[in-house]
This record gives C-alpha cells, structure tokens and sequence, in this order.
C-alpha cells in the first residue's frame, strides 16, 4: 500500500461489475493542451488516483509520461494504484478498435489501459457491435481491465445488451451535472450494473453563479464547484472534474467533509434545463 497521505480522494472508490474498484473522482484532461502533464502531477499529489483522456484530446502521451514521472519519484506507490481511462476515437471497425487501443497503450507506456471506452455510438449498430467485440478481446486477453461506453443513450444500450454480449458495460460516460440530470437514462444504467460517469460536471463553469448553487456554497463553506461535484457524488456518480489549475485541482478534490441534505439535493434535481455544454449524441442513429 502507498505510504503517501491517503486522502478522501484517493480511497473513494465504486465497485464496477466486473468485481474492479474504480475511483470516485477522475482528473479530466479535455483541452488541457501543454499544461496536462502538470495538472496530472498536481492531481497525483493532491490524491487523486484517476485520470480520464482520450485519443482525441491529444495529450495521452503527456498523461502517460506524468504518471510514469509520478510513480518514479513516489516508489510506494505501483502503477496497479493509478487508474487511467482512455477512449476510441470513432467506431469503424474491429481491427482499427483493437490497434488503436494498442496504439493508447504504447503512447502512454502504462503497459495496460484501466477502462477503455467507446467514446460515441458513432457508426450505426453494426459497427457499434463490432467493435464492442474487440473490446470484449482486448479485455480477455488483458489488455485492459474494464471497458465501457460513453455518450449511449438508452436505445444504444439497450441495442447492445439485446445483442447478449459476453461484457456488460462497466460505465456509461455522460454529461451529467443538475443543470442536466438525466435522470431516466441514469436510471437505466443504474439498473443494469452500469456506472455513470459524469463529464461536465462543473457545466463547463457555465452556471457557477446560479442563485442556488450559491446559496448551497455559503451554506456548506465551499466552492460553488465543490457543490456539483458533491451532487454528482451523492447521486452515485463517478465525477470527472477538468482543471489545470493548481489550486482549483485540489479544492476539487476535497468534497468529502459535508453533506447536501435531502431537500436541498431535491432543490438541485429541479434545475434540470437539459443543457448540452459539449455534444448531445444520445440519440444517434
Ligand atoms: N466522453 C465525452 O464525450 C466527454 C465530453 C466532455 C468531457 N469529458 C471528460 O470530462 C472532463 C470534464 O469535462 P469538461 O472539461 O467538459 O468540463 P468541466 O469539468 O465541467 O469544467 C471545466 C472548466 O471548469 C473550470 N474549473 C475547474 N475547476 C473549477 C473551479 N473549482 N471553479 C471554477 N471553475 C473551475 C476549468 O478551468 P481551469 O482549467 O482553468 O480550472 C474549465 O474551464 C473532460 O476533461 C473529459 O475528461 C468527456
């Protein structure tokens, strides 16, 4: 075990499906550009045991670099205690799923990619298929130890489990923050074992300054983003906060010490606008 300080972060984990512990709070890395490799230095350092990417941001060899650099300068700590996701760019076949995974693996140099996920349902249903049969492979032959979907809606869900895969999904990756509740499709997942992964769940800081969220803030004494990210917690949700700042990365992460009490959680599930900050590929054919 890791002799560092051993924050609420770094030991709040979800049980996946598949019998993996998971953490509950992901550093995002989405259009951190050149400053990635010290936002995931600055994570690692505040506790954070988790680090969601993406081929498509560009930056997995910078993650992959930070985590190596971080793991040789804490020798306590093994590579087995960092969790690194990563996701397909798009969905055209089984052969390019398998060797675009493989090409993650070897620009990170982790050896292995934690979760992997199909990052839209991009490609209509067969290809969408066929490419969560090369996930299925890479999985058993232990190239990565959970996989999952991302952006599904609950058609592309239900699509996939009617197609009895030998892998349920351990995690559906979405946007997911009160401005955006979801609240039937995260009943859904929740219903069939899937964890829900929230993206944005600072909006993007799009409605930090939202009267309620304030009002949540001075009443708890924290940060308006402190109070998404508690929601999201509470709700049962892994969250994925992105910042590349210092301070904003460590305040992030300290979201243990208070509790939005019923009502008010209530008060937050009722801002629901349906808000899309990124793209809203739910319900694509
Ligand atoms: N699967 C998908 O399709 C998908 C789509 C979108 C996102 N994601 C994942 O989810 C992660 C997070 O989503 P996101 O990047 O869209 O947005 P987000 O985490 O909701 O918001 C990030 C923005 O909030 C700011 N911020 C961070 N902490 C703050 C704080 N404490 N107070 C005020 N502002 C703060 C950041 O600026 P600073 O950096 O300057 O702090 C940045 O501008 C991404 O990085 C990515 O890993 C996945």
């Amino acid at each position: 075990m890791a002799s560092v300080p051993v924050s609420g972060v770094s030991s709040a984990t979800v049980l996946l499906n598949n019998g993996v512990s998971m953490p509950k709070v992901h550093l995002g890395v989405y259009q951190s550009t050149n400053r990635t490799k010290n936002a995931v230095k600055w994570a690692l350092q505040a506790g954070y045991r988790a680090i969601d990417c993406a081929e498509t941001y560009g930056n997995e060899k910078e993650v992959g670099a930070a985590i190596i650099s971080y793991l040789k300068a804490n020798p306590e700590l093994s590579r087995d205690e960092i969790w690194f996701t990563t996701k397909l760019r798009v969905n055209t076949s089984y052969d390019v799923t398998r060797s675009s995974l493989k090409g993650s693996i070897k620009r990170t140099k982790l050896g292995y990619v934690d979760l992997y996920l199909l990052h839209t349902p991009s490609g209509g249903r067969e290809k969408r298929l066929e490419c969560w049969r090369a996930l299925e492979d890479a999985l058993i032959e232990g190239e990565v130890r959970s996989i999952g979907v991302s952006n599904y809606g609950i058609k592309h869900l239900q699509e996939l489990l009617d197609s009895k895969p030998r892998v349920i999904p351990a995690v559906n990756q979405i946007e997911v923050h009160p401005f955006n509740t979801h609240s039937n499709l995260t009943a859904f997942c929740q219903k069939h074992g899937i964890v829900v992964q929230a993206y944005s769940p600072l909006v993007q800081g799009r409605r930090m300054d939202h009267p309620t969220i304030v009002e949540l803030s001075k009443k708890h004494k924290v940060s308006q983003a402190q109070i998404l990210l508690r929601w999201g917690i509470q709700k049962g949700f892994v969250v994925l906060p992105k910042s590349t700042n210092q301070e904003r990365i460590i305040a992030n992460a300290d979201i243990w010490e208070f509790e939005i009490e019923e009502t008010d959680m209530e008060r937050l599930d009722g801002l629901d606008e349906g808000l899309v900050t990124e793209w809203d590929l739910l319900d694509t054919e």
